[in-house]
């Protein structure tokens, strides 16, 4: 058993998505999220400055004696996290994005797949992909703007809205009934994808896979914290303070905490 921190880190805010449902799941492991707002979006960066800045948040946390770090976005896990395994022994869990389930449920056959441009062109995507293209077809589109819009201090629900519909009507028109969120910041604006996809659509996501994920990987390793008392979640950013205090009280259910800065 550990009482040391967990290490929860994206671009920016969208892994609060996944911070929310290992919260959920245990309440009881002390968490520290990282959001590297200064440097978002990930997508259109390339794979050196991802990995780049996946290291000097993985330092930090080290630093911080976590016992597990989650990689809380898609980007980064596709571009960094063989990388990030090579280098540190500690569980270290990703996100991918949730073809496998979506596959399963779709009766249509047809799945469309909203991600970042660098998900969608890495090869661990288009492995993922290939390993189910011969059951389903599968529609990608990179939600280019997105990630902006979801980060901006005010959320303009009409331009969302409209961006929303160029991305999906495609989908639906070639026939596909689930769609996947394969950027974690795209979970935080669930309600708006849900409005534009309509009740035929059905939506996953990976929150939940990944906290079950991370939680097994804390048991096998004799590391999960057994005490009963809820546990504290703290944030830090790359960006700006200000607009950081902002977008938590958006997107994090719980009575916002400050925000530091993470140097
Ligand atoms: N939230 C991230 C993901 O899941 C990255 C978005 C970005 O920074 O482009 O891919």
């Amino acid at each position: 058993m550990s009482a040391s921190p967990i290490g929860v880190f994206d671009s920016g805010v969208g892994g609060l998505s996944i911070l929310h449902s290992i919260r959920q799941l245990l309440p009881h492991e002390h968490l520290i999220y990282v959001a590297d707002s200064a440097h978002a979006p990930y997508g259109p960066k390339g794979d050196n400055f991802i990995v780049q800045r996946s290291l000097h948040i993985m330092e930090y946390l080290k630093a911080r004696q976590v016992k597990a770090v989650v990689v809380a976005c898609n980007t980064a896990t596709a571009a960094a996290i063989a990388v990030l395994r090579e280098r540190y022994q500690l569980p270290l869990i990703g996100v991918e994005p949730a073809i496998k389930p979506a596959a399963e449920q779709s009766r249509s056959a047809v799945v469309g797949v909203l991600a970042t441009s660098g998900t969608i062109a890495s090869d661990k995507f288009i492995s993922l992909q290939n390993r189910f293209s011969e059951h389903v077809q599968i529609i990608t589109r990179a939600g280019t703007g997105l990630v902006e819009l979801i980060e901006q201090p005010q959320l303009d629900e009409a331009t969302l809205l409209a961006l929303l519909e160029s991305f999906i009507r495609p989908m639906h028109d070639k026939g596909a009934d689930t769609l996947v969120l394969g950027c974690t910041h795209y979970s935080l604006i669930r309600s708006q994808i849900a409005k534009v996809a309509g009740p035929r659509m059905h939506i996953v996501d990976a929150g939940t896979a990944v906290a079950k994920e991370l939680q097994r990987r804390l048991v096998a390793s004799g590391l999960d914290n057994l005490l009963a008392s809820t546990a504290p979640v703290q944030f830090l950013s790359s960006g700006d303070l200000k607009v950081q205090q902002q977008l938590l009280a958006r997107y994090w259910p719980e009575p916002a905490a400050e925000v530091t800065a993470l140097a």
